[in-house]
């Protein structure tokens, strides 16, 4: 059904048309044994996918690219970061804002080294994590995981809404949950961190607020907003 069509469509266009960024590149790491090595993969994938998306949260991409480059330089793994000084993180984050960012990031590294050094790999592990919230727990889960969960930013909510031409008042506490909801029936099983990727992707290049480029859109035959013609009205949600 539609269900199906869209997850094909997204998948096979964030496939052809994502944005080259550090983050997405695999980790390399140095050959191991099987299991081990695949495990320090992902865990080397979570702390860079968490980097990237806290300095994601307030921060556009271009600005991001440079910071996020010089900080991997600098602590390359969690457990560089965990013996970091404030002041080196704080340093490292002038000009990004929200210096509390910066301070969770720090305290999050240290409490995972303290337990042990496993990267939580589960949304409800992750939330106990300071600073890690629904946003970046679904993030982390599914891009470095493989967790089956939906993510749900400023971004989704738009796609979403265009796409189910939902008209939802972004006030009401009930809108949030139910966009939740929706993308979590529509993320795609086999693929749920590029699924999520395509939508926060697909939102910031052609389902912008204003004037979206629906011709270019891989879903553009799904979309109902387009069916009935409010695509430009950014549906009730671009101050979301
Ligand atoms: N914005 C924030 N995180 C993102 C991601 N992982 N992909 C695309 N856009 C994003």
């Amino acid at each position: 059904g539609d269900t199906r069509k869209i997850r094909a469509s997204l998948l096979d266009w964030y496939d052809e048309n994502q944005r080259d960024l550090p983050w997405r590149r695999r980790a390399t790491t140095k050959s191991g044994n099987g299991k081990d090595n695949k495990q320090e993969e992902d865990e080397k994938r979570a702390y860079g996918v968490w980097v990237s998306e806290v300095m994601l949260q307030q921060t556009r991409v271009q600005t991001v690219i440079d910071y996020y480059n010089r900080w991997m330089q600098k602590w390359p793994t969690l457990h560089h970061l965990s013996q970091a000084s404030l002041e080196e993180v704080n340093e490292m984050w002038a000009g990004l804002g929200y210096y509390r960012r910066a301070r969770f990031l720090l305290e999050g590294a240290r409490m995972i080294v303290a337990g042990g050094s496993k990267f939580p790999n589960t949304v409800s592990a992750l939330r106990k994590v300071p600073g890690i919230g629904d946003y970046t727990a679904g993030a982390i889960a599914s891009i470095a995981f493989k967790q089956v969960v939906p993510v749900v930013d400023g971004n989704v909510v738009r796609v979403l809404a265009r796409l189910k031409a939902i008209s939802a008042n972004p006030k009401d506490k009930h809108t949030v949950k139910n966009f939740w909801k929706l993308a979590a029936q529509l993320v795609d099983p086999s693929r749920p961190g590029d699924f999520n990727q395509s939508l926060m992707e697909l939102g910031a290049t052609l389902c912008t607020p204003l004037n979206p480029s629906c011709t270019t859109c891989p879903v553009s035959s799904q979309c109902r907003a387009l069916g009935n013609s409010t695509n430009d009205e950014s549906v009730m949600v671009t101050d979301y």
